[in-house]
This record gives C-alpha cells, sequence and structure tokens, in this order.
C-alpha cells in the first residue's frame, strides 16, 4: 500500500463486503499481512473466505469485535483497522435491535480504544448512506446532518460520531466511507437481491414491501472495496466520503431486470405489507471521493447480470444457508406479509 500500512486488521471480513476486501488486498499486493477477525454469526460464512486459506500472509480469527482482551492483542500487531463487522440488515433491527447496538455502537468504541492505544496511523469506519436518513430529492453531502430512521441506521449513525469524536479528541486518524446499497457475489441471502435471485430459481414468490416505487442506487462490491482502498491511501483523517452507485432503480424495476435475467415471469413477485419506516429513497453525492481518483467501474446491466449467473452456478455456497435459523427468520418476517400479497398489475 503507498500509504506504507503493511498489515491490516479487517473486521467483519467474513460477511459479504469484507470478503471481497480481503480478497482485493491480497490479490492486488496491497498489503504484507491480513488478519481478518469475525465472530461468524449467521451472516459471516468462513466459506467466503477458502481461497485466501492458503495465502501464507493470511490469518482468521473467529472471535468478536467487543472482546476488549482479543481486540487489544490483535491491534497490537496491526499498522491500521478497517471495520466492516456490523449487523447489517434492517429487518433484523426492527425484530431484535439488541445486537446492533452491541456490535455496532460498543463494539466500534471497542476498535478505537485499541486503535488509540496503540497508536495506530489509520482507522476506517465502513458506513452507510441510510445514516442520512432518506432523501426525497437531491443527493446527500458529508455535512449533511444525520437523520437515521430504522434501529439499524441509528446504531450506524451512533458509530459514526463516535469515529469522528475520536478524531476531535484524540487525533487519532481515521476515516469514515458511507456507501449506498451493494451487490454482487456470496451476499448473504435474505438482503433484496440474493434474495429474489434464489427464490426466483426456485419459483416461489418474491416479496415486494408496498408499492416497490422505493429508490436505491445500486453499488458493484469491487468499485466499493476499490473506494475503501482509496479513503484507507489517500483520505483526509477526520474526514467523512460518500460512495455512491451508478444507477438509481426502483425496487420494482429492479426486480423486472432480474426476473429478465432468469427467464421468470413477473407473477412470481407479491406486493406485501410495507417495512415499517421504510426509506424511500437514497442518493448520495460522491464528488469528494472521486477528487481522489476514484471511479465506479462496473455499470448495472452487466453488474446484475454478473450477480444472477453467480448465484446460478453456487447453489452449492446458499442453498445450505436457505435452512434452519434462516428459515425460521422467513417465516417470521414474510408469512403473514406473503399471505395477504397481491400480485402485481
Ligand atoms: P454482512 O452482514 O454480510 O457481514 C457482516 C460481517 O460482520 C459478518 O461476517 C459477521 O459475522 C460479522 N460480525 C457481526 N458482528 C460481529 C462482531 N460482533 N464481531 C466480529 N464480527 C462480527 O454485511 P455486509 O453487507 O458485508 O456489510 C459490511 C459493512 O458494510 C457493514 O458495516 C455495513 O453496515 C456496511 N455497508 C453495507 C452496505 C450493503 O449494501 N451491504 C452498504 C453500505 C455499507
Ligand atoms: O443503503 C445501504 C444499505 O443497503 C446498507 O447499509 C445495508 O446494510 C444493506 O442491507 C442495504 O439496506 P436496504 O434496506 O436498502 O437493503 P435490503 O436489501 O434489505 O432492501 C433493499 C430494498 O428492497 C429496500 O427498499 C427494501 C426492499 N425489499 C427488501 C427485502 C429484503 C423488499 O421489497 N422486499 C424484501 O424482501
Amino acid at each position: 500500500m503507498s500509504s506504507g500500512l503493511r498489515h491490516l486488521l479487517v473486521t467483519g471480513g467474513a460477511g459479504f463486503i469484507g470478503s471481497t476486501y480481503a480478497r482485493q488486498l491480497l490479490e492486488g499486493n496491497l498489503v504484507e499481512r491480513l488478519t481478518v477477525l469475525d465472530k461468524l454469526t449467521y451472516a459471516g460464512n468462513p466459506r467466503n473466505l477458502d481461497d485466501l486459506r492458503p495465502d501464507p500472509r493470511f490469518t482468521f480469527v473467529q472471535g468478536d469485535i467487543a472482546d476488549a482482551g482479543l481486540v487489544d492483542r490483535l491491534a497490537a500487531e496491526v499498522d491500521a483497522i478497517v471495520n466492516f463487522a456490523a449487523e447489517s440488515h434492517v429487518d433484523r433491527s426492527i425484530e431484535a435491535p439488541e445486537a446492533f447496538i452491541t456490535t455496532d455502537v460498543f463494539g466500534t468504541y471497542v476498535l478505537l480504544e485499541a486503535a488509540r492505544r496503540h497508536g495506530h496511523r489509520r482507522y476506517l469506519q465502513v458506513s452507510t448512506d441510510e445514516v442520512y436518513g432518506q432523501v426525497d430529492r437531491g443527493s446527500s453531502v458529508e455535512t449533511d446532518p444525520l437523520v437515521p430512521r430504522s434501529p439499524y441506521a441509528a446504531s450506524k449513525a451512533a458509530a459514526d460520531l463516535l469515529v469522528l469524536a475520536y478524531h476531535v479528541t484524540h487525533g487519532l486518524p481515521v476515516v469514515v466511507t458511507r456507501a449506498s446499497n451493494t451487490y454482487g457475489p456470496y451476499q448473504y441471502p435474505e438482503k433484496v437481491i440474493p434474495l429474489f435471485v434464489t427464490n426466483a430459481i426456485d419459483g416461489t414468490p418474491l416479496p415486494l414491501y408496498g408499492d416497490g416505487l422505493q429508490e436505491r442506487d445500486w453499488l458493484w462490491v469491487g468499485d466499493h472495496c476499490a473506494a475503501i482502498s482509496a479513503v484507507l491511501e489517500r483520505g483526509e483523517p477526520g474526514s467523512v466520503y460518500n460512495i455512491g452507485g451508478t444507477s438509481h432503480l426502483t425496487n420494482l424495476e429492479l426486480t423486472r431486470r432480474l426476473l429478465a435475467f432468469l427467464d421468470q415471469p413477473l407473477s412470481l413477485v407479491r406486493h406485501v405489507p410495507d417495512r415499517p419506516g421504510h426509506d424511500r429513497r437514497y442518493s448520495v453525492d460522491d464528488s469528494r471521493l472521486r477528487a481522489l481518483g476514484w471511479r465506479p467501474t462496473v455499470e448495472i446491466g452487466d453488474g446484475l447480470a454478473r450477480t444472477v449467473d453467480w448465484y446460478r452456478g453456487h447453489e452449492d455456497w446458499w442453498r445450505p444457508l436457505k435452512s434452519g435459523e434462516y428459515l425460521d427468520y422467513y417465516r417470521r418476517q414474510y408469512a403473514d406479509r406473503l399471505s395477504v400479497g397481491r400480485a402485481v398489475e
């Protein structure tokens, strides 16, 4: 890494985006050593890192970012922390918010304390556009007020503020990224794209919340990770960087496109009762990040085609996930909704 960061601690690196980032770091020879710390919650999957295990630069540690003793031992060996670890699903934060506070807020505090004690040269917090709340028109800039509207978004906003406070109070060289909806291979099948793709492969209903006209700006996972590297290397300490996608789509339009790739009918879609407090639209202005030289490289048509192909070719990855606790969650989240759902006109 041109910034001279040789050994990174990547937390949450067995999840969707963190595992992609770990792969990019090693494939691109961006670090000399990489330690991944991950609790392996339902969303963390050791298989996401299988291809990295033989690499002598790579170490995996199963553990909790809220475990101060463990974090302190690992922090003593690295130059910087990149924190992906989080409870990340909005619907679960509505049903059971406690883990969002202990991981997303308290866990971040534990990491910051360790980074401070060991005089780290960088701390990067991976955050989200959801901290700005819904944006009816225009795009959020980094100085906008934070108006989170779900327990998940509130837990991420609390963490962002804590991270920035450690810069002001302790001079810790932190940077924060706030990215839009990310998609690609290895995403756990509770999030809308892998959920709809895998349901459609099986010919089962796609539960589209409300009118389906909510809008998201889709960002290819590899582009998200490249942006994190740019901010880690060249970001201004104490600053926030938005990461935008390449395409604003309504959920209905997104669903139509996925079904077209899969050659499945629109009749699989059910309009079901909405998510409480559902944010209608997110949009970020990422010109500050673009000034660092970053650009998204994968446009939505190509990205969705690659994603659908990956799920079609990796049933051995996602089928085992759709069992046990997942099915209990699925029933709680969708059984009543689907029983009153209506077809798309
Ligand atoms: P994910 O749910 O796929 O992965 C989260 C990972 O964190 C899992 O491997 C999990 O085991 C691990 N983890 C959870 N609690 C932990 C703990 N206490 N200690 C250690 N590890 C723990 O999530 P993702 O989609 O890869 O998101 C990664 C980060 O990016 C999150 O911070 C999320 O808020 C942020 N983000 C996600 C998106 C998106 O669209 N997916 C967009 C913007 C920002
Ligand atoms: O914007 C960044 C955020 O994107 C990240 O911070 C979160 O970690 C990530 O989960 C994602 O949040 P969303 O709530 O936008 O993603 P999700 O995949 O849950 O939903 C995307 C859209 O699809 C949203 O408008 C809700 C809708 N949806 C989702 C599910 C799971 C449905 O219509 N039906 C569903 O079953």
